[in-house]
């Protein structure tokens, strides 16, 4: 595959970074995933503003401006021949001359960029859906969780805890019991044809499927939607739970440590959720 490598359209194998790159050594960097189908993406506008913001709150300076980023991410696109994928979009603080942990002076970030191809979860038929299976556990990540950092050790351990016992995603909850997303996804329940969500604090990265799809409810109007604090009673006795992101878009969980979620099938809601988010997500 072809990928981008500050400035470059490379092949993946030509791709070199120095040991010194502070993304390397730190996990110093922001990072976005951004999904296309049939070559256009979805929420690439929110997608990048959530870049900058990051890359805003870390103090990574990045002269690219939106107009650059979407340059760069079509040409990537066709140098990938189209169809369907999740584009990865890396910026790290650099390589500076040693490892010291102060941000360094004068030091250009490194920004790559690559397209992996993804399997849309479009159907024609959303009841033939794949329910998804989760295991719960404490949130033992950072305070900083709206900052999409490229640390993602936290993440990739509760992922890994949740694999390793044969779920698809794991939900976390905080020191109060209460829900905060999935390791790498948002997470919302439905109880008595109410859709809820957890707000937006540091204790969640603020998705943008997550986004898409409440605008998508609101805008419709005819299924009510909540955005509050979610106790993990809630989640155990929900009707339906779903996962967001990029890669998953809208995912029905239909079984939550090892027991079904209400009747083990995948929920109605969901179906009309992923109806709309299907014909809206453009
Ligand atoms: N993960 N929460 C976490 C911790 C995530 O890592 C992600 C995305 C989301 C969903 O955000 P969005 O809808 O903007 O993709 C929520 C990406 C896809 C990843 O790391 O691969």
């Amino acid at each position: 595959s072809t990928v981008y490598l500050n400035g470059a359209f490379i092949p993946v194998e030509e791709a070199k970074i120095s040991p010194l790159d502070r993304g390397f050594l730190f996990g110093d960097g922001i990072y976005e995933v951004v999904p296309a189908y049939a070559g256009k993406t979805v929420g690439l506008e929110p997608h990048m503003q959530r870049m900058f913001d990051g890359l805003a709150a870390i103090g990574i300076k990045c002269t690219k401006t939106m107009d650059d980023w979407k340059a760069l991410i079509q040409e990537l696109i066709e140098q990938n021949g189209g169809g369907d994928l999740g584009i990865y979009i890396h910026v790290s603080r650099g390589a500076d001359v040693k490892r010291y942990h102060a941000y360094p002076e004068g030091v250009e970030p490194t920004v790559f960029a690559m397209a992996n191809p993804i399997k849309p979860a479009i159907t024609d038929d959303a009841s033939t859906a794949k329910g998804f299976s989760v295991a719960t556990t404490q949130d033992m990540r950072w305070k900083r969780c709206q900052i999409k950092s490229t640390a993602l050790l936290g993440n990739v351990m509760h992922f890994q805890e949740g694999y390793a016992g044969g779920n698809d995603e794991i939900l976390l909850y905080n020191e109060d019991n209460i829900l905060t997303e999935a390791s790498s996804s948002n997470a919302f329940i439905v109880k008595d044809g109410v859709v809820i969500t957890p707000i937006l604090d540091n204790q969640i990265l603020p998705g943008i499927t997550r986004k898409l799809i409440l605008d998508i409810l609101e805008k419709d109007g005819s299924i009510p939607f909540e955005v509050r604090d979610i106790s993990m009673e809630e989640v155990f006795n929900a009707d339906e739970i779903w996962v967001t992101s990029s890669s998953k878009e809208l995912a029905p969980v239909t079984t939550i440590d090892g027991k079904p979620v209400a009747d083990g099938k995948v929920g109605k809601v969901w179906e009309a959720a992923f109806k709309l988010y299907t014909a809206h997500k453009f």
